[in-house]
């Protein structure tokens, strides 16, 4: 497999497209040092931008949230987000826009830094058959718990916050899970290190509301999705001990669409028919011409 910095291809970079392997940052900058780094994560299906208005107004402001401005308009961002779709000519293909503090101060304050902006895309074909991801992913407690909003920027989707994520994922790898779930600082389950957790109870489903972590863009359709089929949902504080209750339970996020969770720690779950019915609807909705997408969520 190539590395990510050894493609062919074009980048955007501050204002134009680039030979994929000249887009080079140096190694003095604010964004690698100090964490003033924000990102997102979208997906291209038949040649097309899931959310992609959704997606880039969260960028812009989560780089509000780490006190900066992106030098860039909402419209200049799509249009810059379409041109790079459309050079790298993927049809199914993940986006991966970030913006970060340069070089010019190199401290803790860096008031003055310029702000850079580059979009990668590269290829993402639809690997998972519905039967593969039907089987259910597992899961393990994460060891880190997500931080309060009055001990980080929780709702910007900044790189800083996704080291406790990286070592709660590598932690679950170790020892043959999946992937991580994480509880936030008062002990309530909160999300895995890169998708929100629904659980399904009596044909309710059941999220923790999103008051210190990403309220996910891919959430927020799977919810309106559920409500189509007039299933209630209640957002609420989830406690860890309650999940042996669940007759179900899936994540949800823009990488991992809909997945069904087939183990927790020790607890075993089956893959359900709430489960299997969002998942497909998910799966169409993201097809859809653009129209019907934004009349379903
Ligand atoms: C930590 C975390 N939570 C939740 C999500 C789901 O968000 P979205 O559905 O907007 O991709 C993501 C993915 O971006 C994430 O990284």
């Amino acid at each position: 497999m190539l590395n990510f910095d050894d493609q062919d291809g074009q980048i955007w970079y501050d204002g134009a497209l680039h030979d994929w392997r000249d887009v080079k940052l140096h190694v003095l900058s604010h964004g690698l040092h100090y964490g003033s780094c924000v990102f997102e994560g979208e997906r291209v299906y038949n040649g097309r931008v899931f959310k992609l208005r959704e997606h880039t107004e969260r960028l812009i402001k989560s780089a509000e949230t780490l006190g900066f401005e992106i030098p860039y308009s909402l419209e200049e961002i799509e249009q810059a987000t379409l041109s790079t779709v459309e050079a790298q000519g993927f049809a199914d293909a993940y986006v991966r826009p970030v913006a970060w503090r340069g070089s010019e101060m190199m401290g803790v304050s860096a008031q003055q830094s310029k702000i850079h902006l580059s979009i990668a895309v590269w290829e993402w074909p639809s690997y998972f058959s519905p039967e593969a991801r039907m089987q259910g992913i597992k899961l393990k407690w994460a060891p880190y718990k997500r931080p309060s909003p009055e001990c980080a920027p929780v709702h910007s989707k900044a790189a800083g916050l996704y080291m406790i994520c990286t070592l709660s994922k590598h932690a679950a790898e170790a020892e043959g899970f999946d992937d991580a779930l994480m509880l936030d600082w008062r002990g309530q389950v909160a999300e895995t290190t890169g998708a929100n957790f629904f659980m399904v109870i009596d044909g309710v489903i059941h999220t923790p509301t999103p008051d210190c972590f990403l309220d996910g863009i891919t959430r927020r359709s799977v919810m309106a999705l559920a409500r189509k089929h007039g299933i209630d949902i209640i957002e609420r504080a989830i406690m860890p001990d309650e999940l042996s209750n669940a007759d179900e339970i899936f994540v949800t996020g823009t990488a991992a669409e809909v997945t069904p969770v087939g183990q927790i720690a020790d607890m075993k779950f089956t893959v359900g028919p709430i489960t299997k019915t969002l998942l497909e609807d998910y799966d169409g909705l993201v097809r859809e011409p653009a129209d019907a997408e934004n009349s379903a969520a």
